[in-house]
């Protein structure tokens, strides 16, 4: 017999080298922390849309471009954006990938993120600074769900590829990239330690 797998749903993961990763996600790690004690409207925003924790999308959704240590993530994160459009096996002849977002998430405890989509992105993805014991991974949608009808549950034991959520754990270091029309959320942070990443949109122009 022939078994296909057709369109499937490729998600990318990559570490730092480990001793850059070290000193970037001190340093991200501060001034993660200074712009959340300076973004007044950022906090503002995130007690009504992100109890539990603070998030700068609201406000300060562009800090590539804001600050210099965000420009130097980007371009740590660019070469594996890159890696990840060949391996999409996207035609980009006279086009490029480039970021449009990003922003800065922390996570206390009972802090979390629904069920979305990145709408108006390619390639969308999550860099983790700060990720302690037992705090939520990156849960992925199957995104044939809405069409399933009459399909039955799978096996609890299935392959990864069959299973309808899949679990990223939060590493740091990590970078997490995947197309943007994928459903993703963060489960509520169930530790005391606050969880910190960096969430990002590139686009293609
Ligand atoms: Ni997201």
């Amino acid at each position: 017999m022939t078994l296909r797998t057709l369109f499937p749903t490729q998600v990318y993961t990559a570490k730092l080298p480990r001793e850059v990763a070290r000193i970037l996600n001190g340093k991200l790690l501060r001034q993660s922390e200074q712009i959340r004690q300076d973004d007044v409207a950022g906090r503002r925003w995130s007690r009504t849309n992100y109890p539990g924790g603070f998030t700068s999308y609201g406000s300060m959704h562009k800090l590539h471009l804001w600050t210099p240590l965000f420009e130097q993530l980007e371009r740590r994160i660019r070469p594996h954006v890159h890696k990840f459009a060949r391996a999409l096996e996207f035609e980009m002849t006279g086009c490029e990938l480039a970021m449009t977002d990003c922003w800065v998430n922390i996570m206390g405890r009972h802090a979390m993120h629904g069920l979305h989509l990145h709408p108006h992105a390619t390639i969308s993805g999550t860099y983790y600074v700060v990720a302690p014991a037992k705090s939520p991974g990156l849960k992925l949608e199957d995104p044939r769900l809405d069409r399933y009808m009459a399909a039955p549950p799978r096996q609890a034991s299935c392959r990864i590829e069959n299973q309808t959520w899949v679990t990223i754990p939060a590493e740091p270091g990590q970078v997490v990239l995947f197309e943007s029309w994928l459903r993703h959320e963060v489960p509520a942070n169930t530790v005391d330690k606050e969880r910190v990443s960096v969430s990002f949109n590139y686009g293609w122009f």
